[in-house]
């Protein structure tokens, strides 16, 4: 096997750990003849700060090193990476199904057992890179969309910056509601595109400032399906999707499209409808002026009796807008 045969990853930039020396010394030799780059450390510490400050594509941990033991440092290192993909290879002395479970328990992508043979290595290497290579394609297109969702809307004064407010809006909101950073993320994400949709609805449509008929009405509606429809290959947005199509349900079961009620409303969508309509409110429109950060509240509490929004959530944005009422530019 020489460097040609590694034309997807050629480029790619392997970490190894281990506190032996003579270990390092053998597998960055091997890996450097299979034409990858290979940075090398002795300890954890010493990784944690590579990772840190260079690009690295995959690590190969050793498992048993004084102070950090690759299983924490594999554990750290993912959630160093967080939502993004990043292969972990750990090296175990003994084939034990107890260290395999604590592996996988710390976000291990594979293992190898000591002694191995390179062919072994090789594949597992390539196949983990390949993995991600798709992975950060994947997460290529999702950043393609996000940024369109926001330049489409940024063509439109009116509109200009709302959905990333909502996508901030509700990541606070989930931050003090105490939820884990992944939801927060999710939440952040679901803000920007839950109104993606109205890319297919006509703009004079959006922007009318009359009375809207019945069939008007309905078209604007579509939004929410239209939305739907244009994420739904993303596999990245599957999460997002509940919201995209329910941000408009209302908590007494008179929104749209399905008129679900209470807790059968995804609870993202309505975070999301919370967050939606304060936005909007504290944001000029053509047909009226923006009101202040107190005035939507209080319209807000107003109508919670009404039952359009999930009461106790309301009362959770309530209170964080009052304390963090820097939250709203
Ligand atoms: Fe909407």
């Amino acid at each position: 096997m020489g460097t040609q045969t590694i034309t997807d990853n050629s480029d790619a930039r392997i970490l190894v750990v281990d506190d032996l020396p003579f270990n390092l010394e053998v597998m960055e030799g091997f890996l450097y003849k299979e034409g990858y780059t290979v940075i090398t450390a002795l300890n954890a510490l010493e990784a944690l700060e590579i990772i840190a400050k260079q690009r690295v594509d995959l690590a190969v941990l050793d498992v048993m090193m004084p102070g950090m033991n690759g299983f924490d440092l594999c554990r750290k290192i993912k959630s160093v990476f967080g939502n993004r993909f990043f292969p972990v290879i750990l090296v175990t002395a003994l084939d034990e199904l107890k260290d395999k479970i604590t592996g996988l328990e710390a976000g291990a992508d594979d293992f190898l057992t000591k002694p191995f043979h390179t062919i072994e290595l090789m594949t597992k290497i390539r196949s983990l890179l390949r993995l991600r290579k798709l992975q950060s394609e994947l997460d290529h297109s999702e950043d393609i969309i996000l940024s369109l969702a926001i330049a489409i809307e940024s063509k439109d004064i009116y509109t200009k910056g709302h959905s990333e407010r909502v996508g901030t809006l509700s990541m606070e909101l989930a931050s003090f509601l105490g939820m884990s950073e992944e939801d927060r993320n999710l939440l952040f994400k679901a803000g920007v595109l839950h109104d993606i949709g109205k890319i297919g609805v006509d703009n004079t449509l959006l922007h009318k400032t009359g009375p809207l008929s019945d069939a008007d009405i309905r078209t604007i509606q579509e939004h929410v399906l239209i939305g739907e429809t244009i994420c739904f290959p993303l596999n990245s947005a599957r999460n997002i999707l509940p919201v995209i199509r329910h941000h408009h349900e209302r908590w007494d079961g008179t929104g749209f499209p399905d008129r679900l009620s209470g807790e059968e409303i995804p609870f993202f969508a309505r975070i999301t409808a919370i967050t939606d309509t304060f936005d909007a409110m504290v944001s000029s429109r053509p047909y009226r002026k923006s009101y202040t950060v107190m005035e939507a509240l209080e319209i807000m509490g107003n109508e919670k009796p009404l039952g359009q929004w999930d009461p106790q959530l309301l009362d959770g944005f309530t209170e964080m807008m009052i304390q963090h009422k820097e939250f709203c530019v």
